[in-house]
């Protein structure tokens, strides 16, 4: 896709206030695209603060410094739902960063297979969907899939490491291929590795089309 980078201000018109507490910055923030990164915290707490009060769903809790940074950002309204494997199938202990913060309250963890796993209750319901859950093609494009059923008309879908390394090209391809489906309308967010669609209107065919495999690229 033609790569236009984008800046947040002309997505939301704003720059906003981002909150980002400091258990995030934790000594390794400044590391390069990664969420870790300070510009990658800001646009996706900017992100969340844009659907204040909505509902948002992660892909790929890992440990869940996102998951906390979104629920803060969208307000104690807002509901996060999150998914990531079992815990018997990582090293790392998934949302401890959440787990004892005011914002668990807030944050419904979810455990499973996210290829595998029955969305189905989440159709159409979801204002933000961020994307980060495993980085190979196919699992990210499931993942696009699922998201494209479960956002609402106006809301926003967004990817993490799109164009970060060839080891992650299997996000980038997957996200080319939803720009394809929504005939350009992805963008990536400049200074990062995030790219976002704005859904503005729920296409069910559009989704359907996703749900049937992945055409040629
Ligand atoms: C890059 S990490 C997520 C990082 C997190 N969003 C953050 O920035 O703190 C990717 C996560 O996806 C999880 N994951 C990998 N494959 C998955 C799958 N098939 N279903 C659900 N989660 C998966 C991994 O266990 C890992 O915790």
């Amino acid at each position: 896709m033609t790569d236009f980078r984008l800046s947040l201000k002309k997505v939301f018109y704003t720059t906003g206030n981002v909150w980002i507490e400091s258990f995030i910055f934790d000594g390794h923030y400044t590391q390069k695209n990664e969420t870790r990164d300070l510009r990658e915290l800001c646009a996706l707490g900017l992100l969340a603060s844009h659907v204040k009060g909505g509902k948002i769903f992660e892909f790929g809790t890992f440990i869940g410094r996102t998951t906390r940074l979104l629920a803060l950002n969208a307000g104690l309204k807002s509901e996060v739902y999150t998914i990531d494997l079992q815990q018997d199938l990582v090293d790392h202990e998934i949302g401890q960063e959440f787990k004892e913060s005011p914002e668990n309250a807030q944050i419904c963890q979810l455990l499973g297979d996210s290829v595998r796993y029955d969305f189905s209750d989440f159709s159409n319901t979801i204002d933000f969907c961020w994307i980060d859950g495993a980085h190979d093609f196919e699992h990210c494009w499931s993942d696009t899939k699922y998201a494209l059923m479960m956002v609402k008309a106006g809301g926003f879908i967004a990817w993490h490491d799109y164009r970060h390394t060839a080891w992650w090209s299997g996000v980038t391809k997957a996200v080319r291929l939803a720009n394809r489906l929504f005939g350009g309308g992805v963008r990536h967010i400049a200074g990062t590795t995030m790219a976002i669609l704005h859904v503005e209107t729920r296409n069910k065919d559009l989704a359907k089309e996703a749900n049937k495999g992945v055409p040629t690229l």
